[in-house]
């Protein structure tokens, strides 16, 4: 991967202008971020847009732009045999996937089963002159999965960092990126490339490692809401009880306000906050959760050490929340000035938006709570109508899934209404038990939208797509068909 990183840093290198297109989530605006400061500390001119998607109509208008070079972050790869003609690289980590009926010369359509293998075949068929593959940094294509090994913005600091060694200070962002797309949930730290992007990061002084409750809120939240909103493991008794979880830890002797203020965990003494994790774990293996669970408390942190102590940039996880809260409402450029600098204006914006996310979020699960679930046999689904916005539906299937009530051994999907006429959004999220045992969330999104008149992809455990609403129940048959194969397959 590295040496692919370095063919595209010289290739980028030669051009007079470039062209960035990214995503609209944390990890896309980190990635974007990061492929700007490199272009500017190079002097090279540049230009930085965000997408939702990147759609046919899309790449038809970038080619009519007439850039010298593209530079697609956190998204591309899905979007091979659409690229042809235009000038451009790709740093994604998104499963490459095939949306047309083209393929390549020297395959049969029936031998073709698995999508990866018919996008490395059709990469490596491309004889045609019109079809000029695009170089591709994605850990896919290296036998890595994108899902955990490296971002969007994990890919963008490769090339980065080998245009020079002084770019490692961006290692912080990648890793806001890589925590953003929830690549360090599985093992509660990160693995594989990202490991040695933190390594870079931590001998550059821009990255610190703890070892931490995993709590989402660490520098900013009143330690009561940590326990509160507890989403990833249930705390019985005070996950969604504001009152019990305050007074567990006054029951401790530990004092939670400075004067009028709530303390934040990281302004609890280590003394204070190694007595709450033990007095956690004791309460989730008297209840019988077990020492599995009492272990999910703690996990790996990261914090950045040069932002100011308790602000949302300290910690990764709170950094990322805070770049989606941009993002998903259409403001990802004020993401992007926070990344590449800004503490004044644009951070105060970003703050803003922060607060309009949260109670988006509290709306949102409020809706699912009364339109309820449809519990089918190899999936559920809640439908959002017009009162989810399709940006966040894929976080608020996430958070449905982890709720207490809910049934984690089938897959949550999410449709809402899109802003393109007679579209509908649906975002599908599963758990790492099910990808284990077959399930590739990528495949039925991708496959079963492309039936469908739609266009879907992601990862395995994370997708999403956008389908004519008047296919909404065909489409919900043929994923759960497809749903049913991937899980008998491997038992
Ligand atoms: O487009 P992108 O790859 O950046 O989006 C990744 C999405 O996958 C995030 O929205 C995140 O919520 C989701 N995800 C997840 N669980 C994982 C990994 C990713 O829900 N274990
Ligand atoms: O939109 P949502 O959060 O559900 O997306 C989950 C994952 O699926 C993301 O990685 C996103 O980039 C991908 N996706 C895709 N094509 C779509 C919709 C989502 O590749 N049409
Ligand atoms: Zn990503």
């Amino acid at each position: 991967m590295e040496n692919r990183a370095a063919e595209l840093a010289r290739l980028i290198e030669k051009k007079n202008f470039v062209k960035i297109v990214t995503h609209i989530d944390a990890d896309g605006i980190t990635a974007g971020s990061i492929a700007s400061v490199v272009l500017e500390r190079k002097g090279i001119p540049h230009k930085v847009e965000f997408l939702k998607q990147l759609d046919i109509a899309a790449i038809e208008r970038l080619k009519g732009e007439g850039n010298p070079l593209v530079w697609f972050t956190d998204l591309g790869s899905g979007m091979l045999e659409h690229l042809s003609g235009l000038e451009c690289v790709i740093c994604d980590h998104h499963v490459p996937s095939v949306r047309t009926g083209r393929k390549p010369p020297s395959l049969k359509r029936e031998q073709i089963t698995d999508i990866l293998a018919f996008s490395e075949a059709y990469t490596s068929n491309t004889t045609d002159d019109d079809r000029l593959q695009p170089l591709q940094l994605n850990p896919h294509s290296f036998g890595r999965d994108g899902s955990y090994d490296m971002s969007g913005a994990g890919a963008a600091y490769l090339v980065g960092k080998a245009m020079s060694p002084d770019n490692r200070d961006l290692a912080a962002l990648a890793i806001v990126g890589a925590v953003g797309d929830i690549q360090a949930a599985r093992e509660r730290r990160v693995t594989g490339t990202n490991r040695e992007i933190l390594k870079d990061g931590i001998d550059a002084g821009v990255l610190n490692a703890l070892t931490d409750i995993c709590f989402f809120g660490r520098e900013t939240r009143p330690v009561y809401k940590l326990l509160q909103y507890s989403s990833d493991i249930i705390l019985p008794g005070l996950s969604n009880h504001e009152g019990n979880s305050v007074a567990f830890i006054e029951k401790l002797g530990i004092e939670q306000k400075d004067g009028e203020k709530w303390l934040s965990w990281t302004q609890f003494t280590l003394d204070d906050r190694r007595k709450i994790v033990s007095e956690l774990a004791k309460l989730l293996i008297e209840k019988g959760f077990g020492h599995d669970a009492a272990l999910k408390l703690i996990g790996e942190v990261y914090e950045l050490p040069q932002e100011k102590e308790n602000t949302e940039l300290r910690d990764a996880k709170e950094f990322s929340t805070l770049l989606n809260s941009c993002g998903r409402y259409k403001n990802a450029y004020v993401g992007y000035r926070v990344c590449v600098g800004d503490r004044g204006e644009y951070l105060d914006k970003a703050l803003g938006l922060l607060r309009g996310h949260r109670q988006t979020l509290v709306n949102c699960l409020k809706t699912v709570k009364e339109s309820g679930l449809v519990i089918r046999e190899k999936l559920q689904y809640f439908d959002g109508g017009d009162r989810i916005p399709e940006s966040v539906v894929g976080i608020v299937a996430n958070m449905v899934l982890s709720q207490n009530e809910v049934d984690s051994s089938i897959p949550v999907f999410g449709f809402t209404n899109s802003e393109d006429d007679g579209m509908i959004k649906v975002s599908a999220r599963g758990t790492q038990v099910l990808v284990s045992k077959g399930l590739k969330l990528n495949e039925v999104m991708n496959i079963t939208a492309e039936k469908f008149g739609g266009i879907g992809g992601g990862h395995n455990i994370a997708a999403g797509a956008t389908i004519p609403e008047k296919n909404k129940e065909e489409f919900l048959n043929a994923a759960e068909t497809l749903i049913a194969k991937q899980l008998l397959k491997n038992g």
